[in-house]
């Protein structure tokens, strides 16, 4: 996979995209991820990026010319599956987004700034927004390093025991059942003793009522969407 993300600022991605599980998985070659400036791509003499908006109003906004110039010069290269803007105004991100795009070649990630961008970008170019939330942030970047967190991390490979990405809260609407390391008992606190058991079958059915009733307590409006598949 191949993420290409657009942005003012691409140092702000130095430390998320360069640790632990993301950066294995690039060291690995599973996934690809480049920044752009979207500044180099202003032919402006003083490379300017921003304009004031037409009509009025407080804010500048981000011009078409040079996301334009960015967005084709990678489109000249390669086909993307979708080029996204973060942006409050879109679909919050769930899993399900997460795993649609894990399956993706090249996507690339437009974060905005100021303002936001001219809306003829996001009529012409963009095939998908996303937000991470109903709040407003300074701009998208950190949204971008949500998104792909949450995408490189399902891409086959990037953890180590698969299982595990696929017992994670949320794959099928549910939250996940609690989980203990050693010790077995702190301060008198102690593991659940089925999970000592050994029994493998109980523990199994164990963390599925723990996920069920962790739902139902936490996230209803989950529940109330896999109630049917509860079992009693
Ligand atoms: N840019 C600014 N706020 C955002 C949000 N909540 N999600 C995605 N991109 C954003």
């Amino acid at each position: 996979m191949r993420i290409d993300i657009l942005t003012l600022f691409p140092q702000m991605f130095d430390g998320p995209l360069s640790e632990s599980i993301i950066r294995r998985a690039r060291e690995a070659g599973l996934v690809k991820i480049y920044t752009h400036d979207i500044r180099q791509f202003s032919t402006d003499k003083h490379k300017r990026v921003d304009d004031y908006q037409f009509g009025g109003g407080a804010g500048m906004v981000m011009m078409v010319e040079p996301i334009a110039a960015a967005i084709e010069s990678l489109t000249a290269e390669r086909h993307y599956d979708q080029i996204i803007y973060m942006s409050p105004d879109g679909q919050t991100l769930n899993q399900k987004t997460a795993n649609t795009l894990s399956l993706c070649e090249n996507i690339i990630l437009l974060c905005g700034h100021y303002k936001g961008i001219d809306q003829r970008v996001r009529d012409h170019y963009i095939t998908s927004e996303i937000s991470i939330g109903d709040y407003v942030l300074t701009g998208g970047e950190l949204a971008a390093c949500v998104v792909v967190d949450s995408v490189v991390r399902l891409i086959p490979g990037a953890i180590s025991d698969e299982e595990s990405a696929l017992s994670d809260t949320f794959q099928d609407d549910l939250l996940a059942a609690p989980i203990y390391t050693r010790p077995a008992e702190f301060r008198g606190w102690r593991v659940p003793d089925i999970l000592l058991s050994g029994h493998e079958a109980n523990i199994e059915k164990w963390r599925e009522e723990q996920a069920y009733e962790r739902t139902r307590l936490l996230r209803p409006d989950l529940y109330a969407k896999i109630k049917g598949k509860a079992k009693e």
